[in-house]
């Protein structure tokens, strides 16, 4: 997971094409700093599909490599897949006749989209409403805040209740005559909890107001779940008033990066997803999401996907998903100092520390170090895990190497106040996010800017975002962290 890139920076264009086998060589050279996927320690980022599954979508992708969605008649094949698809996924989350939709390129443009479509229904229907507003739980994917802040709404964050369900009352106390979205989650990313759905869409059909179901992460997962008899709450198309979902196929459907599905109740909603240009000199423009050419090889490998594996395929994925998550929550709660945020049942798992000498960075720095790769959260901190198929093989190494984090941290209480686990300690409890915003921007621009590239050679902390906001910031935040405690206890006093 760590070791520097050899290879020189690359600052123009060879005068003359280089060599194919050297090219790929170095391909395989660049890979030498990522996260290692395939041994089962990586949770979030890879959904591993096993190798012959694998090799079949990377054959299937191939195929429609150089083919463009953007023209449906010129690919009436890219078409045919995409509705396809939409329909396969519309029966397994019980659409009806009417169900409609389109693929897109994964959860954010699914969302934006979403976003995008309740605005511009509001505008068409109540076109009076000038400052249209969506109501989110306080855990809907981040995604939605880049469409809001896209697309010009206000958002409204609903608190949750001590089960990290959204609260319904707040939402309804929220509702106004801006709103133009309700949302829900099913299930939400930090917890893995799904949302009072079916409460949310009673909302919604009452005050007339379009409801998305965001299962970027459930929904080609919840149906195989149910399937196995677990209890799933009612999410999908079953429940009156879920206007939109929204699923990815590149998550638990397995397929190519790249492919997610947004599903209407009806063309009635999916009128407005879509973008028309009548007057411009290129001709007259329509496309149904947000970008210009749309790459074959996502919708091929999704649809080739889809089929080979097939309801068995993806039910005994979901089973070994299952095996893994329960064993992991097993482990969780059977190791005193530890607690679990997310409910059974679900393939995501999230702990945090139940104990004050247990600091859940301190733990995470240690797992780290035993070579897992994790997802730290924040408020309250905790660790996340997307369970996978794949980790029915890690899940037990998981809990032993937990265990032994925990037992360390313990005997090492020095453990929270250095490398990362200081860094993200101080990092979660700075109370001037705008300050914390502000340096990540930075870091990024940096990243991205004319000498970008050039870090990625040298040794880096593990986590080099926040170890570089720590090296470069870390004396200003403790000052301001300085500050904002004296300022507490003054206005606490005066009370
Ligand atoms: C619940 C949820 N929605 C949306 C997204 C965004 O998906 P993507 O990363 O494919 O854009 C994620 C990603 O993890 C998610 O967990």
């Amino acid at each position: 997971m760590s070791g520097a890139i050899e290879l020189p920076l690359v600052r123009s264009l060879p005068a003359q094409g280089r060599d194919h086998a050297e090219l790929l060589r170095e391909l395989e050279a660049l890979r030498v700093a990522d996260a290692d996927w395939r041994d089962g320690r990586v949770f979030s980022l890879v959904y591993d599909p096993g190798h012959a599954h694998e090799a079949f979508l990377q054959e299937a992708h191939g195929r429609y490599f150089s083919e463009n969605g953007l023209n449906p008649m010129a690919f009436k094949s890219l078409h045919r897949m995409e509705t396809d698809v939409v329909r396969m996924v519309g029966k397994l989350l019980h659409g009806d006749a009417k169900t409609c939709g389109t693929m897109t390129s994964g959860g954010t443009e699914s969302l934006l989209l979403a976003v995008k479509t309740a605005r511009d229904r509001a505008r068409r229907l109540h076109p009076w409403n000038r400052r249209p507003e969506l109501i989110l739980p306080t855990t809907a994917h981040v995604a939605f805040d880049k469409a809001a802040d896209a697309f010009g709404l206000r958002i409204r964050r609903a608190r949750l209740t001590p089960d990290l369900q959204v609260d319904v009352k707040h939402v309804k106390r929220l509702i106004n005559r801006h709103t133009v979205l309700l949302v829900a989650s099913a299930p939400q990313y930090p917890h893995g909890v799904i949302d009072p759905v079916a409460a949310i869409a009673k909302l919604g059909q009452k005050h007339g107001i379009p409801v998305h179901v965001d299962a970027c992460v459930g929904g080609l997962i919840l149906p195989f779940i149910e399937r196995l008899g677990r209890p799933v709450p009612p999410w999908d198309f079953r429940v009156p008033g879920v206007t939109s979902i929204s699923a990815d196929l590149h998550k638990y459907g397995y397929t190519a990066k790249g492919a997610s599905v947004l599903l209407h109740r009806s063309t009635d909603y999916l009128q407005d997803q879509i973008f028309v240009a009548a007057d411009w000199p290129g001709g007259v423009y329509a496309s149904p999401s947000l970008p210009g050419t749309r790459p074959g090889g996502p919708i091929a490998a999704a649809w080739a996907g889809l089929q080979a594996m097939g309801e068995s395929g993806y039910l005994e994925l979901a089973r070994q998903t299952l095996v893994a998550a329960d064993t992991l929550r097993a482990g969780v709660r059977g190791i005193a100092g530890l607690q679990l945020l997310s409910p059974d049942d679900m393939p995501i798992v999230t702990w945090t520390s139940a104990a004050a000498d247990v600091d859940v960075y301190a733990v995470a720095d240690q797992l780290e170090a035993r070579g897992w790769h994790l997802d730290r959260q924040q408020d309250p901190p905790s660790v996340h895990l997307t369970v996978m198929a794949g980790h029915v093989r890690t899940a037990d190494a998981y809990v032993r190497d937990l265990a032994d984090a925990v037992a360390f941290v313990r005997a090492h209480p020095a453990a929270k106040s250095q490398g990362n686990a200081a860094m993200y300690g101080m990092m979660a409890k700075v109370p001037f996010r705008g300050m914390v915003k502000k340096t990540v921007r930075g870091i990024l621009l940096e990243m991205y800017g004319p000498e970008g590239g050039k870090t990625q050679g040298d040794p880096q902390p593990p986590d080099g975002v926040v170890g570089q906001i720590l090296a470069r910031h870390g004396e200003a935040i403790g000052r301001a962290l300085d500050g904002y405690q004296r300022l507490r206890t003054r206005l606490t006093r005066g009370r």
